[in-house]
């Protein structure tokens, strides 16, 4: 397993989108997207190993050198901070983060907040810089609840089609940043495995300008 690419490859529908682009560019291999509880996967025609790991710990495999390259949500990165090149953006897994409330919260008129989120760095950053004081809660899915449940006054989360939002009676107060999946690479890897990682980076852009010609 210590030749070779080690890839690091986000699990559940980010990652099926992630292996139709590899398959797209030529590196097919059916059995990463079968069912099965496997994990690990060793394409020797490649010399690459995938492993299927939380989109959330992408970043953190390819930062400690565990994988060589990943593919990950740029809401990773901005959150860990991740000490990582970000080689290239693949135009999927778009979507927004936003500080969501009830329609009624008079979001603009407070100068405190409680807010709850799976993003507490981002969250800290962000209002700290817009000037609000705020007490972050942490939690790790169905954010919408908290507002409605006062547990927060607004959350901070992912819009994608707006959908959530709107179906629990809630609204975007304003954007943060915006996001989409990246091609991304371990640092050290990056210098002594550059050829396999360009060679990648390079098939990618070129896929990209052919969806743009
Ligand atoms: C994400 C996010 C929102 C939802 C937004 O949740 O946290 O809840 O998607 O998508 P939409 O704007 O298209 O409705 P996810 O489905 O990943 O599950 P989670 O609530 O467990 O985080």
């Amino acid at each position: 397993m210590n030749g070779g690419l080690k890839i690091a490859l986000p699990k559940g529908r980010l990652g099926q989108k992630v292996y139709d682009i590899l398959s797209k560019i030529g590196y097919s291999y059916d059995e990463i997207m079968q069912e099965s509880r496997k994990l690990v996967f060793c394409d020797e025609k490649n010399g690459f190993t995938y492993f299927l790991v939380k989109p959330s710990d992408v970043a953190t495999y390819v930062e400690y050198g565990a994988a060589d390259i990943g593919f990950v949500g740029r809401d990773i990165l901005l959150e860990n901070k991740s000490n990582v090149y970000e080689l290239c953006d693949l135009g999927i897994g778009k979507c927004r983060i936003c500080v969501a409330g009830k329609r009624d919260f008079p979001y603009h008129e407070k100068n405190h907040l409680k807010v709850a989120t799976i993003f507490p760095n981002i969250s800290r950053d962000f209002f700290r810089s817009s000037g609000k004081t705020v007490d972050i809660i942490t939690l790790h899915g169905s954010i919408e609840i908290a507002p409605l449940v006062k547990l927060s006054d607004v959350i901070v989360d992912i819009v994608e089609t707006g959908t959530t939002l709107k179906e629990n009676n809630l609204t975007v107060f304003e954007e943060i940043v915006s996001i989409s999946t990246r091609y991304i690479a371990n640092k050290v890897s990056y210098t002594y495995k550059n050829k396999e990682i360009s060679r990648i980076l390079d098939l990618l852009n070129s896929l990209k300008d052919a969806k743009n010609d």
